[in-house]
This record gives structure tokens, sequence and C-alpha cells, in this order.
């Protein structure tokens, strides 16, 4: 960590809220490769803006180009991942935007990083809503979009979640969605009805 440095006191976090007539909060993705994160999450995206709502949505492979490109798949680089994305979800959140997360981000602990950073804020708890996309390995691995499965099969990719990496799934998600049991619509809408019942969105 850098020595010399100062926290400089903004706007406080309830008064941009009140500004922008908006909460902002995180709703986080996590599940399998091609289990339908970044489907639902662009759905509920879409939902959340037409709804007049201030939503952006941080996307795996996305990020890997940009903020992240230096990173890769150990297990060093993807808790470093994650801890990135968490502050960057929680800057949106704290700017008065819904922040949309669709990482598999495999690792409980940073799961547990990213949902403290949120809730244990100095300046108040922002919401963190974890929503677990689950999909049986076996499904994940027929829809193979990306055909990364079958190289990992044979032996092309190392580390790779569910096949030679681990993926632990939640113990209490907010939400849990079956996109092999429920169409995309069915799992927004469960995901809105979570948020309504919270008091989050109208
Ligand atoms: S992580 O574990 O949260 O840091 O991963 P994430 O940033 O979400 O990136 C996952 C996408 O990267 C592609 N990919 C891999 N996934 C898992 N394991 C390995 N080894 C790997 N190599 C490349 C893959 O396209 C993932 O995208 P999704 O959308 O999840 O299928």
């Amino acid at each position: 960590m850098a020595t010399n440095i100062t926290w400089h006191p903004s706007l406080s976090r309830s008064e941009r809220f009140s500004l922008r007539s908006q909460r902002g909060f995180t709703i986080w993705f996590t599940g399998l490769s091609a289990s339908g994160k970044s489907t639902v999450a662009t759905a509920l995206e879409q939902h959340l803006l037409h709804l007049g709502l201030s939503a952006y949505r941080l996307d795996g492979d996305n990020v890997r180009f940009g903020l992240n490109k230096d990173l890769g798949f150990s297990e060093a680089d993807r808790n470093e991942n994650i801890r990135r994305i968490a502050e960057v979800a929680k800057l949106f959140s704290d700017s008065a935007t819904v922040a949309l997360t669709s990482f598999i981000s495999p690792y409980k602990k940073d799961r547990e990083v990213a949902r403290k950073l949120h809730e244990e804020d100095k300046e108040g708890k922002i919401d963190f809503i974890e929503v677990y996309v689950e999909v049986p390995i076996e499904v994940a691995e027929q829809r193979d979009p990306k055909g990364l499965y079958k190289k990992a099969r044979a032996g092309e990719i190392k580390e790779f979640t569910g096949i030679s990496a681990p993926y632990e799934a939640p113990d209490a998600p907010e939400v849990t969605i079956r996109t092999d049991k429920e169409s995309v619509e069915e799992c927004v809408r469960k995901i809105v009805d979570y948020l309504h019942q919270k008091g989050l969105v109208e």
C-alpha cells in the first residue's frame, strides 16, 4: 500500500442517492462457465434500464480485455480479478447505479470479500445481492458455446473451472436461478421480485 495518501471526503452517498433519486447496489452473479450468467444479467440490465434506472453490467470476458488483461486463471489471479471487480462494482453502486457483475467467481472467500466490501463500508451498507446461476456441469458442458469444455477435456486449457479447477457453490445466495429449468424471463422475474421485496426497485 502506498504511503502519504489521504482519503478525500466527497458528497455523501445519501446525498448522491437522493439527488439521483436512485439507490445504487450490486447484483453479483456467480456460476460455472456457460451457466447463463451473462445472458440473464444482460436481460436484467435491460429490464432495469427500461424501468428508468441506471444500471451497468461488468462481464468476465470483457473486463479481461482491459482492466484485468494482466490476469490469467490461476487461483491467485482469480482472487485479484474478483477483488478488482468488487471494488469497481462498489464504485458504480456508490455512484447511484445498479452494478451487475457476471463472473464465475468460483471461490467462496472471494465472494465473501466482495460482500464485505459492500456491506461493511464506512459510509454504511451497500446492498449486495448474490445470484447463484445453478446448472449441473453436464448441462454447461453440453452447451459449451465457446468450445472451452471440449478444449479443457482435451487438456488444451489448464485450470478450467469445473473440470480441472474448483467451483465452490454459495451456501446462502439471496437468489438461486436454474437456467436449465427456467426461461430467461422467469429468471429475471425471480430476481426482480426479490428486489421489490427488499424495496430496492419500485
Ligand atoms: S473468474 O474465475 O471469475 O476469475 O473468471 P471470469 O473472469 O468470470 O472469466 C471467465 C471466462 O473466461 C473464459 N475462460 C475460462 N473460464 C474458466 N476457466 C478457465 N481456465 C478459462 N479460460 C478462459 C470463459 O469464456 C469464461 O466465460 P463464461 O462467460 O463464464 O463462460
